[in-house]
């Protein structure tokens, strides 16, 4: 693992990642099934690197708000565990599904329950968690009021016209809920549940204020800058596994291979990346390869990870 007082390289290799990026002409393409994000441009490149010693590194667009999408599967997951801990995984699995995103065939076969958080289904049960003794608009709250606090940024806001468009859409989604619910693994209306799913899916956030949110996860579960403890070591090293493994779905062993550090995208292409012990990085590109991973933005990681030499694998 690089040390930290090596890192000078580091707006060096992002600038120059940046610029490559920006040239580039097969950027992707843009999803489209939930329209509002159907309107985003796909020009757009923009990355950010936040270092335990608090450095941000910023280049591109990297201070333009995006459709965090399942990006933020990993801050429902941490408050989920944070409510109910170990007892989550009674109604989620940990195990990478091999499956698109919104797949419905495994479901039948392990009895509505999710193989993990980070596909749309297990994301479903963990909002439904999060409901538990709240309102949607009071769970949605709570959500949003973790990000913000996490990134040290109450500016950001939910999309409502994004969560209105998905909700217009979310057909698969509502089988989805619907079939976990005759399962059981629902204890709320799908309805209810779906209505937290599709707002924390719409949170906006930039590149900057997505990579200083996922501090904690570089740093063993402690914000590096105040000291303050989010989540245990032991739980953020989970997380990243659950990331690792699972955060791009069934291109999650191929973003293993390529970059090498626990990864989570969203349709709205952006992609949280954590290298534990040094940084916390984010890089948004709207154009999605054929796993619905942000093209660009896989390509950005794996060229810094390499240019920087950073891998968990690493010696
Ligand atoms: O439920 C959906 O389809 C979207 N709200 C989120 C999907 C997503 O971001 C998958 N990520 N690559």
């Amino acid at each position: 693992m690089v040390e930290i007082d090596t890192m000078p390289e580091l707006e060096q290799a992002l600038a120059e990642v940046a610029a490559e990026m920006a040239e580039r002409t097969d950027r992707g393409s843009v999803a489209t099934y939930i329209p509002q994000l159907g309107k985003v441009d796909p020009g757009k490149f923009g990355i950010a690197a936040v270092t335990n010693d608090g450095r941000v590194i910023l280049a591109g667009d990297a201070d333009q708000p995006f459709s965090i999408q399942s990006v933020s599967k990993v801050f429902t997951l941490t408050l989920a565990l944070g409510k109910i801990g170990d007892a989550l995984w009674h109604r989620v699995g940990r195990e990478p599904s091999g499956n698109p995103f919104n797949s419905i065939v495994q479901l039948e076969h392990e009895n509505g329950i999710p193989r993990n958080p980070f596909i749309n289904a297990g994301a479903i049960v963990i909002s439904d968690v999060l409901l538990a003794g709240h309102q949607p608009r009071e769970a949605i709250g709570e959500i949003l009021r973790f990000v913000q606090f996490l990134a040290d940024d109450d500016t950001i806001v939910i999309d409502r016209e994004v969560a209105a468009s998905e909700r217009a859409t979310g057909h698969r989604n509502f089988a989805l809920a619907n079939y976990m619910k005759s399962f059981g693994n629902l204890h709320h209306e799908p309805e209810l549940a779906l209505g937290v799913y599709f707002h924390h899916c719409a949170i906006g956030m930039s590149c900057r204020q997505l990579a200083i949110a996922g501090r904690f996860l570089a740093n063993g579960g402690r914000n590096p800058t105040t000291g303050h403890s989010v989540v245990s070591t032991e739980r953020a090293r989970r997380i990243g596994a659950l990331m690792l493994t699972c955060g791009h779905y069934d291109g999650s062993g191929d973003f293993a291979f390529r970059v090498g550090i626990p990864g989570k995208s969203g349709v709205g292409g952006g992609i949280l990346g954590i290298v534990p012990g040094v940084a916390s990085l984010a890089v948004w590109s709207p154009g999605l390869n054929e796993n619905g991973n942000s093209k660009l933005g896989s390509i950005a990681l794996e060229k810094l990870a390499r240019m920087m030499n950073w891998s968990i694998f690493a010696p």
